[in-house]
């Protein structure tokens, strides 16, 4: 692929962000971004890196009127030996493709995502953060940007890519989440698109998760649509229980997002020798677990999330605390083998990382 780039003078350049303490999550945006369209007839066509700047698209756009809009995240980390790596991203890829189809949309080839991104992070290395739980988060998106009113598939594609650098997702960063059990609202239902990375389901989710701000918890844990049961996963992350140094993770029934993050905890689990469930999860069996001390961990997983501690659930009226709301042994173990393997300090014996260019 042969990518225009525009560039801007050195004048041109924003400033940097002053210090990598508060640098929060996603508020600031690099200097450029990628977009490439998709056209029928042409196929992938304009592969550009141009100045970050508003996007131009027609009122009727697809996306605008019926949401044809999917999405990924990922990081590339700063190695203390100055090498820039990317985690899995070809599995990021792979789940914008499995995305795009969900919902109809022309998917971006695995090896066309994996250019921009590479091409783009090389050319903004400046902006990624060097300290501890910092990194450049990516976020490509593909929109339905065809006009049309009536409902069907856009006719035309944009495919584009922002950066950001960024620090912990959660404000307080590495500390213990308190997470309000939602039993009336649901994020999507069975044979809907909850396992595609598309906005909606987001949108789905904003009313939720802003009651459960008002009300001091972090993010809400979504049950299951049909008996409002089985736990199903958390605002941005996937969530994994401990039953005596067992982990147990929902299953993935079409309806939670098949994390990278979750999957890759997975394997870590399994090869630090703990065994892994995944399985359906009723709140009933949760509360009982914390009840009766058989339950001492609960963490979320998640690319922004990275392994976020759960030190509370909030179920009808009443507050449960887990491991007496502090980081579990097991949740500390993990989060310290996953960061150890994206900022490459540990050998990465699954071939995981990806190294990319040097600072
Ligand atoms: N579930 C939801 C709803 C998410 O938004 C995310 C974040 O991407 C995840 C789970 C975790 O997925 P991953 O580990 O691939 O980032
Ligand atoms: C991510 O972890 O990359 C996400 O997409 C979660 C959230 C910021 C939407």
């Amino acid at each position: 692929m042969q990518i225009s780039i525009e560039k801007l003078k050195d004048s041109q350049l924003k400033s940097l962000y002053p210090n990598t303490t508060d640098l929060g999550f996603g508020k600031i945006f690099t200097d450029y971004m990628f977009t490439m369209y998709y056209r029928r007839g042409e196929g992938w066509v304009e592969p550009k890196i141009s100045p970050y700047a508003p996007l131009q698209i027609d009122p009727a756009a697809v996306v605008l009127h019926y949401s044809q809009e999917i999405f990924e995240g990922l990081k590339a980390y700063h190695a203390a030996d100055g090498r820039i790596l990317l985690f899995r991203p070809e599995q990021n890829a792979k789940r914008m493709m499995v995305s795009a189809q969900r919902i109809c949309m022309e998917p971006v080839p695995e090896e066309v995502f994996l250019e921009a991104i590479t091409t783009l992070v090389n050319l903004e290395k400046r902006w990624i953060p060097r300290d501890c739980g910092t990194s450049l988060y990516i976020r490509p998106t593909l929109i339905g940007c065809g006009d049309a009113l009536g409902i069907h598939p856009a006719d035309e594609y944009l495919f584009f890519v922002i950066l950001s650098p960024v620090g912990a997702y959660f404000k307080g960063g590495f500390r213990p989440l308190s997470l309000y059990v939602e039993d009336t609202y649901v994020r999507t239902v069975n044979g809907g698109v909850g396992a595609a990375k598309t906005g909606g389901n987001y949108a789905a989710s904003l009313m939720a998760s802003e009651k459960a701000k008002s009300k001091g918890f972090t993010q809400v844990l979504w049950l299951d649509a049909r008996e409002q049961k089985y736990l199903e996963e958390v605002g941005a992350m996937n969530i994994f229980l401990v039953f005596d140094n067992k982990l147990v993770t929902p299953n993935l029934n079409g309806s939670i997002l098949p994390g990278i993050t979750r999957s890759s905890v997975i394997t870590l689990a399994k090869s630090l020798g703990y065994e892994v469930e995944e399985r359906p999860i009723s709140i009933t069996e949760t509360l009982e677990g914390i009840a009766s001390g058989h339950l001492t961990e609960i963490f979320g997983t998640g690319t922004a999330a990275v392994i976020s501690p759960v030190g509370s659930l909030f179920y009808q009226g009443r507050n449960y605390q887990i491991n007496n709301n502090q980081v579990g042994r097991i949740t500390q173990a993990l989060y310290q083998k996953l960061v150890d393997l994206q900022y490459g300090k540990i050998k990465d014996s699954n071939g995981w990382v990806r190294n990319i260019g040097k600072i």
